[in-house]
């Protein structure tokens, strides 16, 4: 079946001619709010954070990645559903705390904190930070001897990939994250020399977008291993062992979505030694997933401005393009760009019979959502929309590029709708710039 149209008929059933986004109609949405837009639809996440807590065995905890989107509405609603929160920047941890998440329930990780930052983080009672180098060990030690605290660390790992049989995608290389895995029992010692830290456990370094259950179980594994060989020799059980985000997205028509089923069948054979092993005893488990949760549950919906022909290619020019939706664009660490699933979200069922290369308004060729695309006839005003987009959109995307405003987010929850974040205005890019700078010198 083609993807779109699989697309539309699980996540967005009640659609017929016109996509309908939990229960309420795209042009009504456009019509109220304006287009381009970001819309995230409530139900889509909970399927999915139902999905990913009932293939983890019951002792997991869930942080969601800040990263993935930072709208309020949607860290608030994750709050919710008792998740943590895992950040990556002190301005993510503000944003974590602005939307209720107390601080112990979140974690830092990633490379290249600041004094600054961590000083912030620190002060404010942070449940862990995730440690990327020796050197950050031994700033984080400094500056909670300065505040005269203890700071909750864990140690972020870079598994070696032989261990693996090569199944790991990132782990085993060069990378700017985490310890190397040959390098562990050395820096683990460091650490824990240091005043001022309490090591708790073991963050394992994972990559993104997995798609395959075996090898989300084959890194499971490997973190477990890694966390048994580190408590025999500490002797005693670690606090926190945390495996990670990483599970995927099928944004293109060659991938599968994740099979949660066999993932939980064989989570539940693998923790099944777990709970005889005493070294394991009061070890918390966690995964810190952004994209699965609110990848599916966005659409960047958008209206054609312009439809021209040049050299016999028909293009479509929308009123939004990469600097709101990066990833679309193939810009965001594709190699070869690929076109996210596209559709003309008012003509669902007219035929799809011409090509388009459908563009934003920058004027960049980089800037294009979708190549070759096959879509039904093509009027000025109709509303194209880019699916699976919740996550690694608005904020993975260079939104002053060209100065447009800014797109809003719309919050969509069974039938009801609301702004959660407000269009841009002219005057955005004007605020941060001190005055007397608009004439020169
Ligand atoms: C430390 C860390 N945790 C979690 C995530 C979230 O990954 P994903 O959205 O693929 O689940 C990332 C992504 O870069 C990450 O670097």
């Amino acid at each position: 079946m083609d993807h779109v149209v699989s697309l539309i008929k699980e996540y967005f059933p009640s659609s017929a001619g016109e996509l309908s986004i939990g229960g309420v109609a795209v042009s009504e949405l456009a019509r109220q709010y304006g287009t381009p837009m970001f819309v995230y639809d409530r139900g889509i996440i909970d399927e999915k954070w139902n999905l990913l807590r009932d293939a983890l065995p019951p002792p997991f905890s869930i942080c969601y990645s800040v990263k993935a989107n930072p709208n309020q509405t949607i860290l608030k609603h994750f709050l919710s559903k008792g998740a943590g929160l895992e950040v990556a920047s002190a301005g993510e941890f503000c944003q974590a705390l602005h939307a209720g998440c107390p601080p112990d329930k979140i974690i830092f990780a990633g490379p290249g904190k600041t004094e600054s930052e961590l000083e912030l983080v620190l002060g404010k009672g942070i449940g862990e930070i995730h440690l990327e180098s020796v050197r950050e060990a031994e700033r984080v030690s400094a500056i909670a001897q300065k505040l005269g605290l203890h700071a909750r660390v864990a140690v972020r790992v870079n598994p070696s990939g032989e261990a693996e049989g090569g199944a790991m995608r990132m782990g085993g290389r060069p990378a700017a994250f985490g310890i190397d895995e040959e390098t562990l029992d050395e820096v683990l010692d460091r650490v824990i020399s240091l005043k001022n830290l309490e090591f708790r456990g073991i963050h394992l370094f994972t990559g993104t977008q997995i798609l395959d259950f075996q090898i989300l179980v084959s890194q499971y594994r490997k973190g477990l291993e890694v966390a048994l060989r580190v408590a025999t020799r500490l002797k005693r059980s670690l606090h926190t062992l945390d495996f990670g985000g990483g599970l995927g997205t099928p944004y293109f028509p060659h991938e599968q979505q994740l099979d949660t089923q066999k993932l939980k069948t064989e989570l539940s054979l693998l923790f099944e030694s777990v709970h005889s092993e005493p070294l394991f005893s009061g070890t918390h488990f966690m995964v810190e997933p952004g994209r699965y949760l609110v990848g599916e549950a966005g659409v960047y919906v958008t209206r054609v401005i312009d439809l021209k022909v040049s050299r016999g290619k028909k293009f479509l020019i929308l009123d939004g393009g990469m600097h709101h939706h990066l990833a679309a664009s193939g810009n965001l660490g594709q190699t070869i760009k690929r076109n996210y699933p596209v559709a003309v979200l008012n003509k669902l069922d007219e035929p799809a019979e011409e090509t388009f290369e459908v563009s934003g308004p920058l004027c960049t060729p980089l800037d294009v959502l979708a190549r070759g695309a096959i879509l039904p006839r093509i009027e000025i005003g109709d509303l194209v929309g880019v699916f699976q987009s919740g996550a690694y959109g608005r904020s993975a995307s260079p939104l002053g590029f060209l100065s447009h405003p800014a797109p809003p987010e719309i919050w969509v929850d069974n039938g009801s709708h609301r702004l959660i974040r407000r269009r841009g205005e002219f005057a955005d890019y004007l605020r941060d710039q001190p005055s007397g700078s608009e004439s020169p010198a």
